[in-house]
């Protein structure tokens, strides 16, 4: 079976946990959790960066930095993880959602500009697969409204908008290092901001808001959302490789065009003229006019040793959303379509070109 993805873990990596093994600083403090944190912030061209446990906590922690609670609308794409609108409605703010671009698969600008109200408070952007939003797009909306910007850059590592690196636009801005990611910590997430405030609210909320003029005495609830100095001394040596692993997600998604790209019936990833995605996933979408959905197709794929992932389902066809009153009878044409016929392909750090020639076969094989 060709995996749909495998971490990379280099000599680095192991080096870096071994000193954290030999010298006992295995939980949340030690020099790696600050030096992956201020690295990681500096790649990404931001001042402050607050590791924690998991991309979800890390959302969850940017909405409690912005103060968004009851009566305040959070706009955001339908087609993104549950992670996303959970934060939003775990403080209480209400989740609008917006259909996204039938190319790109990010959310759609007029759409979002469109559902301005006046209680609108915040968006949140989630850069889709790697390829980034029109950031020029969101800020010219959040500047004539003031509205704040929680940047989701949890899939787009090492993506540019413009030239510049995603997960640097936002009021705050955040990431995952789940196994599947461009850079890995095995689980892990970070809070990235410019505002030295946010950044202090975020330390204290990921640990429980202890405070520092006295121990064990609260005046705010926080969570236990550390990241620990073994999880850290992992990131910091991938992020010594990361241009040569976001090159190496490029040169195989170039890989898999050149074998599809003529092929009726299947829809590749593109790539607007103002953006460069690190291609996290290898993401395509399967014409209904083939008689497959994303699910028959993967099926398919799988008999021929070839693993893959369907896309996510839209929020508003989400039951848990339904039972809390939320999105009811709302429809999302772009988001539905694709999340019944999209499939990510394997696009592991570890893939060969041999085996995207491979599944490439496989393909022809099942639309032919
Ligand atoms: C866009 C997006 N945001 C947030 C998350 C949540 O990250 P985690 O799995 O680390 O909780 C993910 C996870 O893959 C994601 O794809």
């Amino acid at each position: 079976m060709i995996p749909v993805n495998e971490p990379s873990i280099g000599e680095r990596e192991l080096e870096y946990v071994t000193e954290c093994l030999r010298t006992g600083w295995v939980s949340s403090a030690g020099r790696f959790l600050e030096d992956f944190e201020q690295a990681w912030a500096a790649y990404c061209g931001m001042a402050y960066g607050v590791a924690v446990c998991n991309g979800t906590a890390a959302l969850d922690v940017a909405v409690n930095c912005l103060s968004l609670g009851p009566g305040d609308e959070v706009i955001m794409p339908s087609f993104t993880i549950i992670s996303c609108a959970q934060a939003v409605v775990r403080h209480g703010a209400r989740p609008v959602l917006v259909d996204c671009d039938s190319e790109t698969w990010c959310m759609d600008g007029e759409a979002v500009r469109a559902a301005v109200t006046p209680a609108t408070k915040a968006i949140m952007v989630v850069h889709m697969y790697g390829h980034p939003v029109d950031m020029d797009q969101i800020q010219a909306i959040t500047l004539d409204h003031h509205l704040t910007i929680i940047e989701d850059a949890a899939e787009a590592h090492g993506s540019e908008y413009k030239g510049r690196r995603c997960g640097g636009f936002g009021d705050v801005g955040i990431f995952s290092f789940y196994a599947n990611k461009v850079v890995t910590t095995g689980e892990g997430g970070m809070l990235l901001t410019n505002d030295e405030g946010h950044a202090a609210d975020a330390r204290a909320y990921r640990n429980l808001c202890f405070r520092n003029d006295r121990r064990f005495y609260h005046t705010k609830l926080g969570h236990n959302y550390r990241m620990t100095n073994v999880q850290a001394a992992i990131g910091l040596g991938q992020l010594e490789r990361v241009d040569e692993i976001v090159d190496h997600k490029r040169r195989m998604a170039a890989e898999y065009a050149r074998r599809l790209a003529d092929l009726a019936g299947l829809q590749l990833p593109s790539e607007r003229e103002w953006a460069r995605s690190n291609y996290w996933m290898y993401a395509v979408v399967v014409d209904e006019a083939t008689g497959l959905t994303g699910e028959t197709f993967s099926a398919q794929l799988k008999q021929r040793g070839v693993e893959t992932r369907p896309f996510f389902l839209g929020m508003h066809e989400q039951p848990a959303f339904h039972r809390l009153g939320l999105f009811a009878g709302e429809s999302y044409p772009v988001t539905e379509r694709i999340s019944r016929q999209g499939v990510y392909l394997p696009s592991g750090n570890a893939l060969t070109a041999l085996q995207v020639e491979e599944v490439c076969a496989a393909i022809l094989e099942v639309i032919k």
